[in-house]
């Protein structure tokens, strides 16, 4: 028998065979039938014993050549079935990027905090420091350093709620000031601005709110004056309002400042002219400011004769709702959807 013909025989028919394998367990057919105890290659091996013995070693080590080639043969089959599947699995998973998304609803920051968030970016960039302070605060810091001692009777502008008869929700961010000086020591200068929230014994109301947020700012220098107060609330009312708003500003009273002044802004809606918005005056009230009473650079450590001050207090609510024209404080904070996209 002609050994090497018949195994190329099994061999081409083993390779017909694999071409039509479509999955794995085709191939373990295949392969148990041409390298099975039963395949054909196996038989192959009865014949030996009738072969004269010089030809037996030749028989036998091409037969098992041939089956080690069979091997590989169904082997490689076999690794190209599993790259076929990897193929084909990440054709199904591709992901079409050109569908449209789904509509995802995105939240976004309160407009309370965008209006902080804006006039913090701004004071940063004029070299303040963001100061923060607690909300339960001692009569001490919120009043008495302030030039309020008790019975003071402007204790009454800021009704206030006491939780013990000396600590109380503080009425504004002002302690947060007189901390920062006495953390000085009456040397260095101060040059910050505090925003937060404050509180007062008010009923609310569509321009009250027993709780609101403020920022304050307090620059404590050597050489600081009425005109660089000036100077600086110009460029709040105009970051706020637009460029071309003008500021006058009006003598008024704060315990804390001396002199006290409050801040008017030229009404956006008729540029000054008068209009129904700002009751036919031209200006719009935007908040208090005033130089730094000296009682108060005192009792937190600071010379007068050396030092001098200015400051000023901004109501954030008040602020965003003549900005953006809202009727209602309350709106800020009953958290209607309806109301708080309207400022993305
Ligand atoms: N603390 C004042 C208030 O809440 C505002 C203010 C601050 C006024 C600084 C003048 C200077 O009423």
């Amino acid at each position: 028998m002609d050994i090497k013909a018949r195994i190329k025989e099994l061999e081409t028919a083993l390779t017909s065979a694999l071409k039509n394998v479509k999955d794995q367990n085709d191939l373990q057919k295949v392969k148990s039938k041409f390298l099975g105890k039963k395949a054909d290659i196996s038989k192959l091996m009865q014949h030996m014993k009738d072969l004269p013995n010089d030809e037996k070693p030749r028989f036998g080590q091409a037969i098992n050549e041939a089956k080690q080639q069979f091997h590989q043969l169904i082997e490689n089959k076999k690794e190209a079935l599993k790259t076929e599947a990897i193929k084909e699995q990440l054709k199904s998973e591709t992901i079409d990027v050109t569908l449209d998304a789904p509509d995802f609803s995105f939240g976004q920051t309160h407009s309370l905090s965008q209006i902080i968030d804006s006039i913090e970016d701004l004071f940063i960039g004029m070299g303040y420091t963001i100061k923060e302070g607690p909300e339960i605060e001692s009569d001490e810091m919120n009043f008495e350093k302030l030039n309020l001692p008790k019975d003071h009777p402007a204790r009454d502008m800021q009704d206030s709620l006491y939780i013990k008869p000396d600590t109380l929700l503080r009425t504004h961010t002002s302690p947060v000031q007189v901390r920062t000086m006495l953390e000085m020591g009456g040397k260095k200068p101060v040059k910050i601005i505090c925003p937060g929230k404050v509180y007062r014994r008010d009923d609310d109301d569509a321009t009250h709110s027993h709780q609101f947020m403020q920022i304050e700012g307090l620059v404590v220098d050597k050489h600081t004056t009425m005109s660089d107060l000036k100077g600086t609330l110009l460029e709040v009312a105009r970051h706020m309002f637009g460029p071309d708003r003008e500021i006058r500003l009006r003598p008024s009273y704060f315990p804390f400042t001396e002199p006290s002044v409050e801040v008017d802004v030229t009404c956006k809606n008729c540029d000054g002219k008068g209009c129904q918005i700002c009751k036919q005056t031209g200006y719009i009230e935007i908040l208090g400011a005033g130089m730094v009473n000296d009682k108060v650079l005192k009792a937190s450590g600071y010379d007068p004769r050396v030092y001098q001050g200015f400051a000023f207090g901004i109501g954030v609510e008040r602020l965003a709702m003549l900005k953006y024209g809202i009727e209602d404080i309350r709106h800020f904070y009953t958290n209607d959807l309806r109301f708080n996209k309207q400022f993305k």
